[in-house]
């Protein structure tokens, strides 16, 4: 996104916020979502074989027996991965076209109850009836972030765990990229418009351009804080050696972090 772009959005968010915010996130998501499973195997994408995966799932431990929420399960690998490991999983999803997807995907004998529904307003799914959420990459993709939070908060039983993965939101901002010399050499990653916090929009695929609300590190700890949440860990994933051998060209990771992932605990 060049700046012009970037300042003329945020001019029209001043403007316009309604109209940029989970509903248009959603339309966006459902266009995409045929795009997006494509690229999906039985481990995610590869940031998520390579990043997400081994830090969600250590972070999470063990789920057999364990009534966990995936919110936001997208085309469902992560909802399966989880029931593959004894969980009995709930998993919710804002675009319609997504679910159905994840249905299509999931076999039958999987212990999977897929259900339509905004993670800001989750009132169809009763207070304290999950030990473990999960929201893989999610959390970004929607406007009231407090709300989301509020509601994981409300469905966890005391002392229950809320493990979230992001964009990483120091180094991933509105206009940030790679620095290159003319013949495409990466030269540093720059960040720009730091303490913006709204919505912005990302090239994703060919032509679908993605909602984005960026918030800063402070904002993220405040609310999980507020909310009435422990932080029990933050981690910001680099590759393995096991990956790097595999995908060699992730070494430039250990230049600036994609991601971090957030383990809260509801305290009780
Ligand atoms: C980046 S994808 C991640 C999907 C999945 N968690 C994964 O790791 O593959 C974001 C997903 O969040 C869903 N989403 C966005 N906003 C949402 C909301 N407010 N409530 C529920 N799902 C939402 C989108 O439809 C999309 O499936």
């Amino acid at each position: 996104m060049t700046g012009a772009f970037y300042l003329m959005l945020k001019e029209r968010t001043g403007h316009m916020n309604h109209t940029l915010g989970t509903e248009e996130s959603i339309r966006r998501w459902d266009r995409f979502a045929d795009r997006y499973a494509a690229v999906h195997t039985k481990d995610g994408d590869l940031h998520k074989e390579i990043f997400l995966n081994p830090t969600l799932l250590t972070l999470i431990g063990a789920v057999k027996g364990k009534k966990v929420l995936d919110a936001g399960c997208g085309e469902g690998y992560f909802s399966r991965i989880l029931a593959g490991k004894g969980a009995e999983v709930t998993a919710v999803d804002f675009s319609r076209r997504m679910l159905e997807i994840a249905k299509e995907r999931t076999a039958s004998d999987l212990p999977i109850q897929f259900t339509y529904g905004n993670c800001e307003d989750l009132s169809t799914l009763q207070d304290k009836s999950f030990d473990v959420i999960v929201s893989n990459m999610v959390i970004q993709d929607l406007a009231n972030y407090e709300k989301a939070f509020q509601e994981m908060h409300r469905l966890l039983v005391d002392r229950g765990e809320f493990i979230f993965s992001i964009l990483h939101p120091c180094f991933v901002t509105p206009n940030s990229g790679w620095e290159k010399t003319a013949t495409g050499e990466k030269l540093h990653w720059n960040v720009d418009h730091y303490f913006y916090e709204g919505v912005y929009e990302q090239q994703l695929g060919d032509e679908e351009k993605m909602l984005l609300f960026h918030r800063t590190l402070t904002s993220y700890i405040s609310a999980v804080l507020e909310t009435g949440f422990s932080l029990e860990r933050l981690v910001e994933p680099t590759p393995s050696q096991e990956m790097l051998q595999k995908y060699p060209t992730f070494e430039e990771d250990f230049r600036c972090a994609d991601f971090i992932v957030f383990k809260l605990k509801k305290k009780g």
